[in-house]
């Protein structure tokens, strides 16, 4: 399936400044990336604009910072410091997204080198698509290239801005991802079973009823089952649910009936008391979730399910 946007590859980086947008949402503990995922994502197309000789300068969001200045927790720097890890070469981080800090160490960057700001997000223009802040931005590069294909969806400062001001290009991983769905949409291999996660239905059910249109069975996890668990009429104790999604869920329910599409949801789950590390879990069916207990993620026999339905 061809990708009907321009890519890097259409651009002339050589010594330019590329300013990228980039998912580097990922999971810390103690100051440590914990699964690296979205880093090794980047990877081609950092690598591509460094054996073109550009200056590569990514900005991201991590977690969902107050928006009133640097919170420690969530600094990017232990993303620069995998990314360098990966990339086996030094990978410069300026503890500043938008001031002279940030500034200066995009001046100073060489053609060859990477350099990564500070969360974009610890300034709450971000999140408003504050055309202030993407002016800022803008001025550190040439050209603005979108890889952040986990957060395309928002229309975001660091996400949308620059494209209003840089000439625009997509990274691999976009492409790859926008090329797999759409081919998945247009002539899905069958059987094709979708399989969904989150935590609402509400932020779903576009893609929700979409699928449902081309899957042959679609598998639901995460905490959206607990809302749709309630459209078949269980008690979900103190589970993640969407009250007013209840009915949505249901119509969705009977729609995949009428369409032939098999909808699975988990038949089992653990649950626990509390979210946290020393939660002691237990697996009860989905029909009898006690008022006091929380699901948390699949039981053992949804696992059985699932893994029979994907094979
Ligand atoms: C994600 O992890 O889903 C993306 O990085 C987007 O994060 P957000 O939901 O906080 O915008």
């Amino acid at each position: 399936m061809a990708f009907t946007k321009k890519t890097v590859r259409d651009a002339d980086v050589d010594g330019k400044r590329v300013l990228m947008r980039v998912d580097f949402n990922v999971p810390l503990k103690d100051g440590v990336v914990t699964d690296d995922t979205r880093v090794r994502a980047a990877l081609p197309t950092i690598q591509y604009l460094l054996d073109h000789n550009a200056k590569v300068i990514l900005m991201s969001h991590l977690g969902r910072p107050d928006g009133t200045g640097f919170q420690p927790e969530l600094s990017l720097r232990p993303a620069a410091e995998k990314l360098s890890e990966l990339l086996g070469k030094p990978v410069k981080f300026v503890e500043d997204t938008y001031g002279e800090k940030a500034k200066e160490a995009v001046d100073s960057l060489e053609s060859g080198q990477v350099l990564v700001l500070e969360n974009v997000r610890f300034d709450k223009r971000e999140k408003k698509n504050d055309p202030e802040i993407a002016k800022i931005l803008a001025s550190y590069g040439d050209i603005f290239v979108l890889d952040a294909f986990g957060t395309a969806h928002r229309a975001q400062g660091s996400v949308v801005g620059p494209a209003a001001y840089l000439p625009a290009y997509a990274g691999f991983l976009l492409e790859k991802e926008v090329d797999t769905l759409t081919s998945i949409f247009a002539d899905p291999e069958r059987p094709f079973v979708a399989i969904v996660g989150g935590s609402k239905v509400s932020s779903k059910i576009g893609v929700l009823d979409h699928l449902i249109d081309s899957a042959d069975t679609l598998i639901i996890g995460g905490g959206m089952a607990y809302t749709f668990f309630l459209a078949k009429g269980y008690t979900v104790g103190t589970s993640l649910q969407e009250p007013d999604w209840v009915e949505p869920a249901k119509k969705m329910l009977e729609k995949a009936e009428a369409k032939g599409c098999k909808i699975l949801l988990p038949v089992d789950n653990v649950v626990a008391d509390h979210f946290g590390e020393d939660a002691k879990g237990e697996a009860v069916n989905s029909d009898n979730i006690p008022d006091d207990r929380m699901g948390m993620d699949i039981g053992p026999k949804t696992v059985q399910l699932y893994t029979d339905a994907i094979k």
